[in-house]
């Protein structure tokens, strides 16, 4: 029998108890979690606007996993060592707020963290095509981006699928994560589709059980 592949839980602080979020994040820490996901929105590129560098430092004392941010901001590169200050581990963009990626790629390798990019879900897989090589983390949006606890957009079941062939024809070594409406009952599709870093956050933090259930539960699934 195949064995399963290795996957990484990111449980996305976007529906975390903010008045409490330290604790949180030793929570998400204690129970297993690989990652730390942190959602940064700036009101243009999505309406909201969520955690800024002042944050990711205040998490960054917490915990001693990665910081995984995810910048859902117009013009990221204005901002890229703000976050690295901060903390931050990879540092994600957005490929349809990036007109010249390989600069912005360069530039948050250089300040020495790993680089993601990511795409919504309209944008094709091709969009990245030219980048992948140099991408330490693809990044499939599986609900549009803006808000915790959206329904997972099942059309993006096979746009992972695509992505994954594409990384191993090249034998590209960018890790797959994919964000948004993530569950235990998803959680398994999507990896058998070839995502290898689940970000979760309503599932992990907004579910009514505690963190340490939630993210065994979702571990569950993956076996
Ligand atoms: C959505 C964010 C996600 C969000 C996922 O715009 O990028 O990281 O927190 O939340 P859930 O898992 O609740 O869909
Ligand atoms: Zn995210």
């Amino acid at each position: 029998m195949e064995s399963s592949p290795q996957v990484k839980l990111a449980p996305s602080i976007l529906s975390a108890d903010f008045a409490r979020l330290g604790e949180q994040v030793v929570e998400a820490t204690k129970a297993g979690a690989d990652y730390i996901h942190v959602d940064v929105m700036d009101g243009h590129f999505v309406p909201q606007i969520t955690i800024g560098a002042p944050v990711v430092a205040a998490v960054r004392k917490w915990t001693d996993l990665p910081l995984d941010v995810h910048l859902m901001i117009e013009a990221p590169e204005q901002q890229i060592s703000q976050f690295v200050d901060a903390g931050a581990d990879i540092i994600t963009v957005h490929i349809e707020v990036c007109p010249h990626i390989h600069q912005v790629v360069k530039a948050i390798k250089e300040l020495g963290v790993k680089a993601g990019v990511s795409l919504n879900p309209e944008t094709p897989v091709a969009a990245v095509s030219e980048i992948l090589p140099s991408l330490d983390l693809a990044l499939v949006m599986t609900v549009n981006p803006g808000y915790g606890g959206q329904s997972f957009i099942e059309s993006m079941l096979d746009k992972i699928a695509r992505l994954r062939a594409e990384l191993d024809e090249k034998g590209l070594a960018a890790e797959l994560e994919v964000d948004g409406g993530i569950n235990a009952q998803i959680a398994p599709r999507v990896v058998k589709a070839g995502a290898r870093v689940l970000v979760a956050g309503a599932a992990v933090f907004g579910s009514g059980q505690t963190v340490d259930e939630a993210l065994k539960k979702l571990r569950a699934g993956l076996l």
